[in-house]
């Protein structure tokens, strides 16, 4: 591609049977993470997050790449020659998406199905689960051009990987391949490439036949409560379920009992209730 990209062209997404199937796009740059695209994905996401069609997002990459990390050239030099106020605000609009989907109303899976550098770990452990194909390959590559892995992605690294093998991934730079970053945690899974998008399918669609609210209530447990005491982290817990049991318009905690004690229709601990027989579909 000779002519740049449009900022509106830099994110694909559609939406099919449940899920928002979102797409870094700049497959000519590997997905590099440029502020045209950090802002069009923020746009994407924000768009996505409360429709009533949309259950789990994945998000992967057009092409050979997941993200090769920050732009190089519109990300860091381009910037930097306008100033300080246009480093922030590259820096804001990058963090912005990334946080976004942190806390995101909906599940998200990260379906690595390539590339994955620096910058793209922000993205990486914004996404509650991921799946790489056995060919992908994860790099701290900062060190192969002299910066330290910054934008949370010494963070990442020291979140999802004990400190050892955070320290020797960040310092050598080299890269791990799927199988190698499910060993370190990077990843949950990783499966032939031909597989991925089966596997992440699979998964989403067990996903939705969860409680919607109660899947987004337990996703910020599981967040919040890392960085927490153990009493503060029950004392949260309990304050989150009286919440969710508001927020659950379906009251999904009540019909879950129900179909176990009173209609002995499931057993919990194999399989969820049945969603379409509660009160309403408010989750
Ligand atoms: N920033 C800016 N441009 C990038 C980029 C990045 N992070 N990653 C790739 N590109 C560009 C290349 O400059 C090239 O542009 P050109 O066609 O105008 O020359 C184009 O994307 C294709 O990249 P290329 O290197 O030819 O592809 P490849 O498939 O041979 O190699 C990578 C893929 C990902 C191994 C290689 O592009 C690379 O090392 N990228 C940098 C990764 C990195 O260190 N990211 C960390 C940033 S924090």
């Amino acid at each position: 591609m000779t002519t740049e990209r449009a900022e509106q062209d830099t994110v694909a997404f559609e939406v099919r049977d449940g899920v928002a199937w979102v797409k870094f796009n700049r497959p000519e740059k590997r997905n590099c993470m440029s502020p045209k695209l950090n802002r069009q994905m923020l746009r994407v996401i924000t768009d996505l997050e409360f429709r009533d069609d949309v259950g789990v997002l994945v998000l992967s990459g057009e092409g050979t790449a997941w993200s090769a990390g920050m732009d190089l050239k519109e990300y860091f030099r381009e910037t930097e020659a306008q100033g300080l106020g246009a480093i922030r605000q590259a820096q804001r609009e990058a963090y912005a998406w990334w946080e976004r989907l942190r806390w995101y109303q909906k599940v998200t899976i990260a379906m690595v199905n390539g590339w994955c550098f620096g910058g793209g770990y922000g993205p990486l452990f914004a996404c509650d689960l991921a799946f790489c194909a056995d060919d992908a390959q994860f790099g701290l590559s900062e060190i192969n051009w002299g910066i330290l892995p910054g934008g949370g992605a010494t963070k990442v690294a020291t979140e999802l990987m004990p400190m050892r093998k955070a320290m020797y991934h960040a310092l050598l730079g080299e890269n791990l391949k799927g199988p190698q970053a499910e060993a370190a945690g990077l990843v949950n899974e990783s499966v032939p490439a031909d597989k991925l998008e089966e596997r992440v399918t699979e998964v989403a669609q067990n996903l939705l036949r969860k409680n919607l609210a109660t899947l987004k209530a337990t996703k910020d447990a599981v967040r919040r409560v890392r960085e927490m005491t153990y009493g503060n982290a029950e004392d949260y817990l309990i304050r989150a379920q009286e919440a969710l049991s508001w927020h659950d318009k379906s009251e999904g905690r009540l019909e879950g009992m129900k179909q176990f004690l009173d209609d002995k229709t499931y057993k919990p601990g194999l399989g969820e209730y049945d969603k379409s027989e509660a009160a309403s579909a408010g989750d």
